[in-house]
């Protein structure tokens, strides 16, 4: 066999250049941002309520006793393997993650009209789902509420779909702009996707009522409108999944269309696992069986088939009658802990007679309060408390533990005095 020398390494750029040399430095991602600069603070007071994580009392990530006694059993059981799931993953986990949102005796479930997926956590689920508008469906933009959560522009956009924006929160009254949702939603394109939140609406922690979505369901069905639920925090709001779930279950049992993106992220604590489902709500069962085809074709080439381990535990949850309880316990003992804690800071702020009225504390529902401290008082917390939020003024409540709040109460009252003008302060 002919020898073959190594070859000489071929010179390119003569100059040495990487080939990547004109590529430029991407900004940084504002929330992965402050938490970089949080963890590089040395001050023992420090809080980081930025970042959409539920902590302990002690500021310790909270993993559910539920989840390490699920993991524990699966760890234990030596006949799992470790092969692939299909492409649309774990069907029992396909099937209870439908029932946990759309209600056990739905129509559209029993008629098998409504195709889940099992997708990689809540960003992947409205990513495959935004992929599939973008090749399926005909009107190419989407309405998103103004504000929203900051990835949701990056996952719609990134499939090719046009943005466009709807009133949904009033920064002067701090409530829902329900007028205005109105009328954006009522002068939208026809057959446009409009995405919602189907509960504890991040940013901003402002739900409609319950008579306000059917006004809006009215609205969505009469304009043709796509509806597109993001769930991520089902259960972290009242307390309990199906009340959580009201919003869905009005669209998901009109008889007509709609798809959820849905997330276990925040109410089973399983965030680096990165479990989630994507449905659609189908005219027909046909129609959901062709549907159900194409969703295998939008998966394949972007990660082939989901992980298995988030699903194990899911599933594990949902179909064991004891576990569930234990569950539902554990996210009601949460959720009335994000109620406390907003009570005690509005408490705080109120016997300090901090300037202003924060009765929107107590009123923002589930993970996040909106505070309406704007950029300057923001960076005062950062630079004088070492206290680390996003720019806009929201925090994570589920951040704020009760020992925190006099020091937070204390930090927010001498940021919004100091940037009173000091004619007013006399
Ligand atoms: C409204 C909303 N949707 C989706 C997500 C993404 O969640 P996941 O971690 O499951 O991808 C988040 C995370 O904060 C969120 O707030």
């Amino acid at each position: 066999m002919e020898y073959l020398k190594p070859m000489e390494p071929t010179r390119i750029h003569s100059n040495g250049d990487s080939l990547f040399q004109d590529i430029t430095l991407a900004p940084d991602i504002p929330v992965y941002a402050t938490t970089a600069a949080y963890n590089k603070d040395p001050c023992p007071n420090k809080l980081h309520l930025g970042i959409g994580v539920y902590r302990t009392e002690e500021g310790k990530c909270h993993t559910l006793n539920v989840v390490k006694q699920v993991e524990q059993t699966l760890a234990n059981d030596l006949s799992a393997d470790k092969e692939y799931l299909p492409i649309t993953g774990m069907p029992e986990f396909n099937k209870l993650s439908a029932e946990l949102m759309f209600g056990s005796g739905s129509p559209a479930i029993k008629e098998s009209r409504v195709v889940t997926v099992q997708c990689v956590s809540g960003c992947l689920s409205l990513r495959v789902g935004a992929e599939f508008l973008a090749k399926h469906y005909h009107r190419h933009v989407v309405y998103l509420p103004e504000p929203t959560y900051g990835n949701h522009p990056n996952l719609i956009s990134a499939a090719g779909l046009t943005l466009k924006t709807y009133r949904y929160y009033d920064p002067k009254t701090l409530v829902l702009d329900f007028q205005g949702l109105l009328e954006d939603l009522g002068s939208a394109l026809t057959g446009a996707i409009v995405l919602f939140h189907a509960c504890g609406h991040n940013p901003t922690g402002v739900d409609p009522t319950c008579q306000q979505w059917e006004q809006i369901r009215q609205l969505v069905r009469q304009r043709g409108l796509l509806p597109f639920f993001d769930c991520a925090y089902q259960g972290l709001v009242s307390g309990n999944l199906d009340d959580d779930a009201q919003s869905i279950r009005m669209f998901g049992c009109d008889g007509g269309e709609c798809l959820v993106a849905q997330s276990y992220s925040k109410n089973m604590g399983l965030y680096g696992e990165r479990i989630g489902s994507l449905s659609i709500v189908c005219k027909t069962a046909d129609v959901a069986r062709r549907v159900e085809s194409q969703l295998k074709l939008i998966i394949r080439p972007l990660y082939s088939n989901p992980p298995i381990h988030g699903a194990a535990i899911v599933t594990a949850i949902l179909k064991d009658r004891d576990l569930y309880k234990k569950w539902t316990n554990e996210l009601k003992a949460m959720r009335d802990r994000l109620v406390q804690v907003r009570r005690q800071l509005y408490d705080s702020l109120c016997n300090k007679g901090t300037p202003g009225d924060w009765s929107h504390i107590i009123k923002q529902v589930g993970m996040y309060s909106f505070t309406g401290l704007n950029k300057d008082e923001v960076d005062f917390l950062t630079r004088e408390y070492h206290i680390y939020m996003s720019s806009d003024g929201r925090i994570n409540i589920g951040g704020l533990s009760s020992k925190a709040v006099p020091y937070f109460a204390d930090a927010i009252h001498d940021a919004v005095l100091s940037s009173l003008p000091s004619s007013t302060l006399a």
